[in-house]
């Protein structure tokens, strides 16, 4: 594969610009700076680098304790640390008047920028009004809300006091919310009276209001007035955003917090039903999401960040939330999607704000890219500097694309690797040092080592040319700690696998250039449109139809989304329904209710029985193959209890194409 790669230098902005890269002007540069950070220098590097980049209330004198053998990693424990502070008031105090976020609003035109000490008084009034309401460092508070620039108050409020945010995706259904509520013992929510999206209005509030009927721990639920559309009440229970905020002061100063105190749970699937509470802790997260910002996009003060993803999921929290503002720039929030009003809304947003840097996933450049470069053209895409890629891989059409229409061969393309577990990016190349060739993660960040293992021995392969599974050696700040309530949990997913190593999920290959490339999930989660989802909580949740009796979900390759979900279900003997299309339907709303519309099945197939073998296990093998349209090689097929059902699923799929 690699001979017919294309390489490409570090682009002329990067060279030439207005601005020196902090890494460069070649790998050599990047192998250095990582060497020195690595190994025996790594507690020196991460010290140094935790004292430059952040302001410490009470300086740390351990740099890291505990590891991955015993699943008690800390970073910086002695330390004291407060997040909101770091991102707010340090840039308040110095720059009041610079902005910190440009809000785009759904409609064109309708857009605003925040300064710093907006942005202040914001955080210090939610978080007052937090306070009042007997929240302690500590408590969980669940956030669902739609993309305004008051959502990024509302995280800095709870970190500004030692709350644990739960920030739920706006786009999950009520009982996805209701779960994790209630997982997390919110007594606390907040939330919108609706939202914007694409020229629709989203009823936030009612799903809210929905998922709360089942959350008695719940006692006090914010409500942002976005829309001012008619929502109904709680009263005693809900309380008005601009209300409660009127009554308290504009300042509330920050807690003292140990670096180790969490800052924040996410939800995320993993090859198991239920969804696991991702914990990451203050000092160490913080950390890397600024240096990740800092070197992975070679951030300089003045510079204006672009990252379309939700801020409900990590990348939202990392790069458009804790990143830019711990390195004291603009970052964006954009509200609405990549095609409303057309789908030369990125481009103009560029164009329009002078965004030196635009963030977002390759399912989006590949929509893109179906409506054609005249789109693009008239926008002057001139202030990018560095144009990033997440949550999949890049495939080198959607990569040219990116280098030729956006970029224009000036910017560079840097196809960034991480997850919800690793809080920051992990493999990445650095812009201003590395050739970069499409569709590769390349290298590892500083202070990080990659190691890719053989799956069977999960004995490390040495040298380049070599495919296994993606794992890392020791830890780094930004790593998660555990799964909420669920230690062992968090062993036995990502500590256990491995010894000693950190296990990602993905399988990677790197080549002879030493190169990282990422192959994709080894395990049951599929990935659609950057949206992670497990097989067995689709399967979960279609079972929870009457009809079901059971069901195999896989993941098949999708032009634009990348992976589509494509169910096969067998119903109860004696269900009675009126036809398969009315039947499919109701499958379909049962997922979207159950955990979200991103979750629906492109294609549900009602099959007899599944392909199993004698012993009872489902083959998902075999209707990948089929789905694959690679249904000449499916192997041996002697275990199977029945093998004439393949048969019957071929004719399925075929029909259903
Ligand atoms: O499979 C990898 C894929 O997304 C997974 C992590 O999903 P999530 O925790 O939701 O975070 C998504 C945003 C960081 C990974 O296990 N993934 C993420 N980035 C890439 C990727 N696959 C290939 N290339 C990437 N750049």
């Amino acid at each position: 594969m690699s001979e017919s790669v294309s390489v490409h230098p570090v682009p002329p902005r990067l060279q030439n610009g207005s601005e020196v890269p902090y890494i460069g002007p070649n790998i050599e540069a990047y192998k250095k700076a990582h060497a020195e950070s690595i190994g025996p220098n790594a507690d020196k590097w991460w010290g140094k680098m935790a004292r430059e980049t952040l302001h410490w209330d009470i300086p740390f004198h351990t740099v890291k304790s505990g590891g991955f053998e015993h699943g008690d990693v800390s970073w910086f424990p002695d330390g004291y640390v407060n997040a909101s502070y770091n991102c707010v008031d340090r840039w308040a105090h110095r720059t009041p008047d610079k902005t910190a976020i440009i809000y785009e609003g759904d409609e064109p035109g309708q857009h605003l920028e925040i300064s710093y000490s907006q942005l202040l008084r914001e955080v210090s009034r939610v978080a007052n009004v937090l306070k009042s309401w007997g929240v302690q460092p500590g408590d969980t508070v669940s956030i669902y809300l739609p993309m305004t620039w008051q959502s990024v108050a509302a995280f800095l409020a709870c970190a500004r006091i030692g709350a644990v945010h739960a920030v739920v995706f706006a786009g999950f259904s009520s009982e996805s919310l209701r779960d994790r509520v209630n997982d997390c013992k919110s007594r606390v929510v907040i939330t919108s009276d609706e939202g914007r999206r694409g020229g629709k209005t989203v009823n936030i509030k009612k799903i809210v209001d929905a998922a709360l009927q089942d959350c008695p721990g719940v006692e006090h639920v914010l409500v942002l007035q976005r829309t001012g559309g008619e929502v109904s009440w709680t009263a005693g229970r809900d309380k008005w955003w601009h209300e409660e905020t009127a009554k308290v002061s504009n300042f509330c100063p920050h807690a003292l917090l140990p670096a180790e105190h969490p800052l924040f749970i996410l939800y995320t699937s993993g090859s198991t039903g239920k969804p696991k509470g991702i914990v990451h802790t203050t000092g160490g997260y913080l950390l890397n999401a600024a240096l990740t910002l800092k070197y992975v996009f070679d951030v300089h003060e003045n510079d204006r960040f672009g990252c379309m993803a939700d801020m409900g999921w990590i990348t939202g929290h990392t790069y458009i939330v804790y990143g830019p503002l711990a390195n004291g720039i603009a970052t964006t929030v954009f509200e609405s999607t990549p095609v409303y009003p057309t789908p030369a809304r990125f481009w103009d947003v560029i164009d329009t704000h002078k965004l030196t840097h635009f963030y977002t996933a390759p399912t989006a450049v590949r929509l893109l890219r179906r409506h054609g470069e005249h789109w693009v053209e008239k926008a002057d895409l001139s202030t990018l500097r560095v144009i990033g890629s997440v949550g999949e891989p890049i495939n080198p059409e959607a990569w040219h694309w990116l280098n030729d229409h956006v970029g224009r061969k000036q910017a560079a393309i840097v196809d960034t690797f991480f997850q919800t577990e690793t809080g920051t990016i992990v493999v990445a190349p650095f812009p201003g040092a590395i050739e970069c060739k499409p569709g590769a993660a390349t290298v590892p960040f500083l202070g990080m080592e990659a190691a890719l293992l053989d799956p069977v021995t999960g004995k490390e392969l040495e040298g380049n040319d070599v495919e296994g599974v993606l794992a890392f050696k020791g830890s780094w700040p930004s790593i998660a700690r555990t799964v909420w309530q669920d230690h062992n949990r968090w062993l036995d997913a990502y500590l256990k696998p491995y010894p000693g190593y950190y296990f990602t999920g993905d399988g990677a290959h790197r080549d002879q250039d030493g190169y990282i490339w990422i192959k994709g999930r080894v395990d049951d989660v599929i990935n659609v449109s950057g949206h992670r989802l497990s097989t067995s909580e689709i399967e979960s949740a279609l079972i929870l139809h009457d009809g079901v009796a059971e069901a195999a979900v896989i993941g098949a390759n999708d032009e634009i989304t990348g992976q589509s979900v494509h169910a096969f279900v067998t119903l109860k003997p004696d269900f009675e329904h009126n036809g398969e299309a009315g039947l499919v339907k109701e499958l379909a709303v049962q997922v979207r209710a159950t955990i979200g519309p991103f979750a629906t099945p492109k294609k549900i197939y009602l099959v007899p029985d599944l392909p199993k073998t004698r012993s009872g296990k489902i083959m998902r093998r075999i209707m990948r193959k089929v789905v694959a349209g690679e249904a000449d090689q499916l192997g041996d097929l002697s275990t199977l209890a029945d093998p004439s059902i393949v048969e019957v699923i071929k004719d399925k799929v075929a029909a259903a194409h």
